[in-house]
């Protein structure tokens, strides 16, 4: 067995050269959110479908889509990884342990091997890339700056992937709302390599926390440049522009953007994957934003409900779900957006995993509350939502993402007039790390009335 090591010195176990150098592309492109990937994968397989790395990484990335169509090869990568564990030195099979307890939906203990992966070799920035991924989706932010925590002392700026380290921990920091130190790490990130998307994300969630919503504008334009080679975190930080614009009450300028990247379905990103979680919950989330705001978002919602009717059996992911369930209902799909509570009540109830805990604490809530919210039942939004609002963070997403459903919840409390339920919400969103919730376009009215 011969042995190559990628760009870090980490071994991987293969005889072919052809697969080596197609998985150091991946695993580059990758730890670099480009969208040119999943064929380099394919190369290294074809090249050597003995190599449990390039299997095990297979699997790995399709399971991080989020989607249960591709669960079948999911099981067909685990398989052919778990026969080539002869080959594998330690840390490769710690991959396909992690990639074993993760597609069996036991997350947390896929999250505990990626933090065994790090305590022996720190720089190992795939496994800080999936721990952060997977404490992210599980809300446990705390938890993913620890870890990048105790690998930074570890990180210098020759090891390559620094900025891709600064990126990471600069989210975690700004999740944990330790904002100074986030954005000086993002900021820096961004000055080592100005197509780091994740330290960019990282400074624009800093800018939408602090209010800081021209700086957040002029950060994302003088950046925009930089992410022609991007995946879809390029959209998703279009997605974050809007939210600047929208605080501005520029709603025009965000439904352009809306239309001409979010959801430009004519972008190779979208074209290649046009239901991606990340690009659904960004739809959604934008629409019933710009709706809010008095907008005829006219039939936008029809292409996210057209994708959405194929995967209401989906409970991959308790958030995205949530999301469907309001593009269901936003279309008009009444019925099938009950069908889609009915069957992840289904799976919650039946699930052993990480997974359907958070479904029952807070995916089915928010899905409930997002369909009441639609019928204009208030009441009923206020009763799924004030109950289950503080174990939302369970079902991941970031602090802005989330706020969609604290904005349902106070325009409901704001129809009702139920004034003692917007001191209540208003007081948790300034909890979540927003600094100046009566000065937020959504909150405005109601912390007026509150006054
Ligand atoms: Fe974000």
């Amino acid at each position: 067995m011969a042995v190559f090591h990628d760009a870090r010195g980490y071994r991987i176990s293969t005889d072919n050269a052809l697969a080596a150098a197609e998985i150091f592309t991946a695993l580059e492109n990758f730890l670099h959110w480009r969208a040119d990937l999943m064929p380099h994968v394919k190369a290294a397989l074809a090249a050597d479908p003995a190599c449990g790395f390039a299997q095990a990484l297979h699997g790995l990335l399709l399971y991080g889509t989020r989607n249960a169509a591709f669960r079948p090869m999911v099981v067909d990568s685990l398989k052919a990884a778990n026969a080539a564990r002869g080959a594998m030195s330690a840390r490769e099979g710690r991959y396909v342990d992690a990639l074993a307890a993760a597609s069996a939906g036991r997350i947390t203990e896929a999250v505990s091997v990626y933090e065994q992966i790090l305590a022996a070799d720190p720089t190992d920035l795939l496994a800080q890339r999936l721990a952060q991924f997977e404490l992210f989706w599980l809300g446990e932010m705390a938890w993913s700056a620890d870890i990048s925590g105790r690998v930074a002392p570890a990180w210098n700026e020759n090891i390559p992937g620094y900025s891709a380290h600064l990126g990471c921990r600069a989210f975690d920091l700004e999740e944990t709302h330790q904002f100074g130190e986030a954005e000086r790490i993002g900021r820096e990130s961004v000055a080592r390599d100005p197509a780091e998307v994740w330290g960019t994300h990282a400074v624009a969630h800093v800018l939408i926390m602090q209010g800081r919503h021209a700086d957040g504008i002029a950060w994302l334009d003088g950046l925009k440049d930089n992410w022609a080679m991007a995946n879809q975190m390029s959209l998703h930080l279009w997605w974050h522009r809007c939210l600047f614009h929208l605080e501005r009450g520029e709603t025009d300028a965000a439904l352009a953007i809306y239309d001409a990247w979010v959801r430009n379905r004519d972008l190779p990103v979208l074209k290649g994957m046009p239901d991606l979680y990340i690009d659904m919950q960004n739809g959604a989330s934008m629409l019933i934003r710009l709706e809010l705001r008095g907008i005829d978002v006219g039939d936008r919602w029809d292409e996210l409900a057209e994708l959405t009717l194929k995967r209401l059996d989906d409970h991959s992911s308790p958030f995205t779900s949530a999301h469907y369930v309001a593009i269901l209902a936003a279309a008009g799909h009444f019925a099938e957006a009950e069908t889609a509570i009915a069957s992840m009540t289904t799976f919650a109830h039946a699930d052993d995993g990480t997974l359907g805990p958070v479904y029952l604490a807070a995916g089915i809530p928010a899905a409930k509350a997002a369909l009441a919210h639609r019928k204009g039942d208030h009441e009923a939004v206020i009763r799924h939502l004030l109950p289950a609002r503080r174990a939302l963070w369970r079902m991941g997403g970031s602090h802005a993402q989330r706020d969609l459903f604290f904005i349902l919840l106070v325009d409901s409390a704001s129809k009702l007039d139920r004034r003692d339920i917007l001191s209540i919400a208003l007081a948790d969103i300034a909890g979540a790390g927003f600094v100046d919730v009566p000065g937020r376009v959504a909150y405005r009215d109601a912390a007026a009335a509150l006054a």
